[in-house]
């Protein structure tokens, strides 16, 4: 039976009634892409091929250090049963560049911002310019190798075989580490202090059962992450992933000035300070949604996510927080965006040491103004209609959700000078008089599409 990418319910992956074509969808599809891998500690090696058959040699001597998503479901399973760790994750995509330089044609890929690169979408975007970014994204990149673990020394063992690999024609322009961040709690959280990568959309069986929930339905179809892998040998059995990679700096200090000015502005004291940042973002900093509660809860253990926005027409959570720009969740045109496919697999990953603690209260002064950030990566079945529309047509448009929302004051890219109105108190309808809205503080310093091929193709080169 062909794979049912539209399938209402979730995939029970580890069924024994699984049929044919989905048992090898799940033995040649990358891991990191129905569910997050473990990736703590994260090397990402940008690759360039001087030349085409090298590479697809190197791609090919690749796979016996990759595991299909199949085999990190187990490892998965066995972890939460028995704490047995697993192996580590290698994953590889490709740009339009990188296929061409391959030797193959592209004309069987659909997506129109993947032909045409993050370069070339940069107005789309409102990127800066190219010959701003960082100098390694300015090159050719033809194929990003990802290397993953729980902690730093298998993915340095890793990625000394992978080098090891790497033929004398090809080289690499670019590697980005990435490393967790946790708070005092252990949670997963970004620069600004936020916990982060909460709210994912739920492909299987058992993630889905395992959060419950009767406001937010997390459960997405396949179709949202994959797509038939067009140069792979079985296209109805082989499948990939669009990811895009940006490399997001972030001016901590700004941000942190920008939440006590708007702390200020709004006469907010004591306790009541951070609820000028949870304004921001739509969480506080441990995680507590802002539709929910107006300080921060403990409750959310784990970190609450079934909320929606219906009935809060934005007393609660401003309309322009930066998570409920970037997802509305269903509460428009009777959930509209989730009919149009918009939700996308987040997997990024914080880069840049700190020495403070970025959890708390410290002044703004201590806090690094550049070489921290987030290397924002996310799989998408079709980056023009989820990436890049969470991007334009979301976050960096001024009048999404209505009229004078002002820029996603996270992500949003282009002019900020919409002046925006902010409730006075939590769950108050009274609004503050028009304030100027934050600055932008995060930068965008490079990065590119790619496609995550199936390991059949992987293996055909
Ligand atoms: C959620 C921060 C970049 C889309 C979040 C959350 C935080 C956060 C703190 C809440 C945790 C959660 O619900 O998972 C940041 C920071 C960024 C950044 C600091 C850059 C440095 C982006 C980008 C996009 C994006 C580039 C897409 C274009 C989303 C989405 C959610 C989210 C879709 C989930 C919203 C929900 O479902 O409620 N982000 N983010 N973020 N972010 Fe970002």
């Amino acid at each position: 039976m062909p794979v049912d990418l539209s399938n209402g319910k979730p995939l029970a992956w580890d069924s024994a009634k699984l049929d044919a074509d989905t048992t090898a969808m799940l033995d040649n599809l990358q891991p990191n892409i129905l569910q997050a891998h473990v990736r703590e500690s994260m090397s990402l090696l940008l690759v360039h091929f001087g030349d085409g058959p090298d590479g697809r040699r190197f791609l090919r001597s690749l796979v016996p250090l990759m595991k299909s998503a199949r085999k990190h479901l187990e490892e998965v399973r066995d972890f939460n049963r028995t704490k047995k760790s697993g192996t580590p994750y290698v994953g590889v995509g490709i740009s339009k560049i990188g296929y061409l330089k391959l030797g193959h044609s592209t004309t069987r890929f659909t997506d129109n911002a993947f032909k045409s690169g993050m370069k070339r979408r940069k107005d789309t975007l409102s990127d800066p310019a190219v010959s701003a970014w960082e100098k390694h994204y300015q090159e050719e990149i033809h194929a990003i190798v990802l290397i993953g673990d729980a902690t730093p020394e298998p993915v340095a063992a890793t990625r000394a075989r992978v080098l090891a690999l790497l033929p004398k024609t090809a080289k690499i322009v670019g590697e980005e580490k990435g490393e967790g961040l946790r708070d005092a709690q252990g949670r997963g959280i970004e620069h600004f202090g936020y916990v982060d990568g909460r709210s994912q959309p739920l492909f299987l069986a058992d993630q889905v059962a395992a959060e419950s929930g009767t406001n937010w339905n997390p459960f997405f179809p396949l179709s949202h992450v994959l797509v038939s892998d067009p140069l792979a040998p079985h296209p109805a059995r082989h499948f990939g992933s669009y990811l895009v990679l940006r490399k997001l700096e972030q001016n901590v200090r700004a941000f942190r000035e920008a939440e006590e000015a708007l702390a200020d502005a709004l006469g907010l004291k004591g306790d009541d300070r951070p609820l000028a940042g949870a304004m921001l973002v739509g969480r506080f900093r441990n995680g507590t949604p802002l539709r929910l509660h107006g300080k921060p809860s403990s409750e959310g253990h784990p970190v609450q996510n079934d909320f929606s926005y219906r009935d809060d027409p934005g007393a609660k959570c401003p309309v322009g927080a930066h998570i409920r720009k970037a997802n509305p969740r269903d509460s428009r045109d009777g959930g509209l965006e989730r009919a149009l496919g918009v939700m996308m697999a987040r997997r990024g990953q914080t880069y840049g040491g700190r020495t403070d603690r970025p959890w708390d209260d410290a002044p703004a002064a201590t806090r690094p103004t550049g070489g921290v950030g987030l290397l924002f990566m996310a799989f998408n079945a079709s980056l023009q209609s989820q990436f890049e529309f969470t991007q334009q047509t979301w976050a960096d448009n001024p009048d999404f959700p209505a009229e004078g929302t002002g820029h996603d004051p996270v992500i949003g890219q282009g002019k900020r000078d919409a002046k925006v109105r902010y409730p006075k108190a939590w769950d108050s309808t009274k609004l503050s008089a028009p304030q100027r809205q934050v600055p932008q503080t995060v930068t965008m310093k490079g990065g590119e599409y790619f496609f995550m091929p199936s390991l059949a193709y992987l293996k055909s080169l």
